[in-house]
């Protein structure tokens, strides 16, 4: 179902080629966007209108906005890739479209139906198409940041009666700079991110901010990231702040832990689970205790540990280390060679160098 149509202000002055190639030539992580936005409102009594995409640039919200107060706000991310033909393709949105229509529902925000989801993905790439970093062999590609927020001005604590819908972009390289360098993980004892009933399983900023201080205790202990165990036991493995985890066993297990509820279920880690198969791997999604992930590395039942997500794809993890002790990296300095195989075989569907027999590309 359709509700909205984008209306298009081109800026009049839009980034040079020479401008673009300079960032596509060193792009990072989310410091570069694009020329335009799409923005598009929902309110109580009207439904979904205006939506529009316009230049890029700063929004007007009152001081008072709900969402700046009681975080009512949500998110997706997913890429746009070049294939070598020059055309731009995405991974599927289906399941980003569904994914915010489940977070939109627990964060009591309005949900937006998949057509217009990525009808304005393909509004925004019209007119920025060119900001698609080109089809080098490198893994650049065009970040998509789809967001949703409650920007009535109002301080009751209730539903907002108006929300924004917005999409920015920004051209990314590596999440991590340092490539396939394993990442070393933090147990934090103090701090879980999400909890039974909460908001573990919506992409909602509100659980990217209370991941923070686990991380941040990560990083002061020497570790890129903090891995977050369930709120209950603090004995069962969840994931990062922003990936899921797998494991690969001796006998060729690729396990997950399973949805909790309080999970982000990531579509990487959905895609994972099927490319297993083809690998000649068994997924396995179940409860994970943190105990196995140290027995099993000393014992050699554990062969190697990655984390995915849409921004970092798929990176190594290395050491984990917690209050007062730690247990090694496996699967070497560059990750083990399952993990580049399931890196690559996922990379190669994206970026239209393997068959996509599963249907997961939509053109742009
Ligand atoms: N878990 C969290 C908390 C995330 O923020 C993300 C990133 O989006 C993921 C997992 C991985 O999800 P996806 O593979 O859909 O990007
Ligand atoms: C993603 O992988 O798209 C994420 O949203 C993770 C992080 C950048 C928040």
């Amino acid at each position: 179902m359709t509700d909205l149509s984008f209306t298009t202000l081109r800026r009049e002055d839009p980034a040079s080629d020479a401008r673009r190639a300079e960032i596509h030539a060193n792009p990072g992580f989310g410091v570069h966007f694009t020329d335009h936005m799409v923005s598009a409102t929902w309110t109580k009594d009207g439904g979904w209108h205006d939506g529009r995409v316009v230049p890029y640039g700063p929004i007007q919200l009152m001081p008072s906005a709900a969402v700046l107060h009681y975080a009512q706000e949500i998110f997706e991310g997913m890429k746009a890739y070049r294939h070598e033909d020059g055309s731009v393709w995405t991974f599927r949105p289906e399941a980003n479209a569904a994914r915010m229509a489940r977070s939109a529902r627990r964060l009591a925000l309005p949900e937006l139906s998949e057509a217009d989801f990525i009808g304005s993905l393909k509004a925004l790439l019209a007119v920025d198409e060119a900001w698609v970093p080109p089809a080098d062999g490198s893994e650049a590609s065009l970040y998509l940041r789809p967001f949703m927020y409650a920007s009535e001005s109002f301080l009751g604590v209730r539903p907002a009666n108006e929300v924004t819908y917005s999409v920015i972009a920004s051209p990314a390289g590596p999440y991590f700079a340092g490539g396939l360098k394993p990442v070393k993980l933090w147990i934090s004892q103090d701090y879980a991110r999400a909890g039974a009933g909460g908001t573990g399983a919506a992409k909602c900023g509100g659980n990217y901010a209370s991941s923070l201080a686990g991380q941040l205790e990560g990083i002061e202990n020497g570790c890129d990231q903090a891995v977050f165990l369930d709120s209950g036991t603090h004995e069962l493995i969840e994931e990062l702040g922003g990936m899921n985890l797998f494991f690969l066993t001796k006998d060729g297990e690729l396990v997950t832990p399973e949805l909790s509820g309080s999970i982000l279920e990531g579509i990487t880690r959905s895609s994972i689970l099927e490319l297993a198969k083809d690998l000649d791997l068994t997924p396995v999604e179940r409860k994970v205790p943190i105990q196995e992930w140290k027995d099993g590395v000393a014992s050699g039942d554990i062969v190697e540990i990655f984390a995915c997500g849409t921004a970092a794809v798929i990176t190594p993890v290395g050491e984990l280390r917690w209050e007062g002790g730690s247990a090694p990296a496996v699967g070497g300095p560059e990750g083990g060679e399952v993990t580049r195989a399931i890196r690559s075989r996922l990379l190669d569907i994206q970026y239209g160098r393997a068959e996509d027999s599963r249907g997961w590309l939509t053109r742009l």
